[in-house]
């Protein structure tokens, strides 16, 4: 382990990384046991995450939690998985508010049972002032979603004389997404061997690296994390440019 923290850039690690945590059905599976042991020792990957981010410079980190297209799951696994974000948060939310970190959620929210509402907003309002990692929570969340909702209410303004056509530019655009008070992730992680962003953050992860890995959720690790932002950290992120224009 404490090699590969030696080799990483201190001063390259992204602010913002983003993740598809998968892989939990099949890890337990592996393990000869059902998925929602999985999931719970899904939570375990995200305590440790939440603790390392911090420590190594991340500041934002967003976990696709629940998506729009879960809702199709067997009703009980979508009852356990939304038990376990209730249970997790009301066991975690002390220690996560006295390490500063503050609780977001994003996506279509309302959607969610009134008890998981609650207990996210109580997080939300309890930890709104702390400074240090911001945890994204993307929950009933898909990019389409996220898009076509910024759409409607952008028509609605200029449909009402509020915005000007003229005035819809990609920044402003930005501004009515459900991200809008975070910057663009700079590196996403999708855990157990797919390689597809299943409609997560469409839009902003316009110039991000992927990063793709075979290893199944629940058994990523600190050292996992590692490699992933070594890998980030060899790259060469052009944007679009030249590759002497980036080394000028
Ligand atoms: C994907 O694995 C995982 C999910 C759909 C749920 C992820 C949720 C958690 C880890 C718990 C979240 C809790 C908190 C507190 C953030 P999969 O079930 O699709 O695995 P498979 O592809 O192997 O079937």
């Amino acid at each position: 382990m404490s090699s590969i923290i030696n080799k990483l850039d201190k001063n390259k690690i992204p602010k913002h990384i983003a993740m598809i945590m998968d892989g939990n059905g099949r890890w337990a599976k592996e393990q000869g046991k059902n998925r929602i042991f999985g999931h719970q020792q899904g939570v375990e990957t995200v305590r440790k995450m939440v603790e390392v981010c911090p420590r190594i410079g991340v500041e934002y980190l967003t976990l696709y939690a629940f998506s729009t297209e879960n809702w199709s799951r067997p009703k009980f696994e979508v009852n356990a998985l939304m038990e376990l974000l209730v249970n997790s948060l009301r066991k975690e939310i002390k220690k996560l508010h006295e390490n500063n970190v503050r609780i977001h959620a994003i996506g279509c929210i309302d959607d969610l049972p009134k008890k998981a509402q609650k207990k996210l907003a109580e997080s939300a309002e309890l930890t709104k002032n702390n400074t240090g990692l911001n945890l994204i929570l993307a929950l009933s969340y898909s990019a389409q979603w996220d898009i076509v909702n910024a759409t409607k209410l952008i028509a609605g303004q200029v449909k009402s004389g509020i915005l000007d056509i003229e005035d819809v530019t990609k920044e402003r655009f930005s501004s009515y997404l459900s991200t809008r008070n975070f910057p663009n992730p700079e590196l996403l992680i999708r855990t157990s061997g797919e390689r597809r962003i299943s409609n997560y953050l469409l839009w902003e992860l316009a110039y991000a690296e992927f990063y793709f890995t075979n290893t199944h959720w629940p058994a990523f690790t600190e050292e996992s994390l590692y490699e992933a932002i070594f890998d980030y950290q060899n790259r060469e992120r052009r944007f679009g440019k030249t590759s002497e224009q980036i080394t000028q």
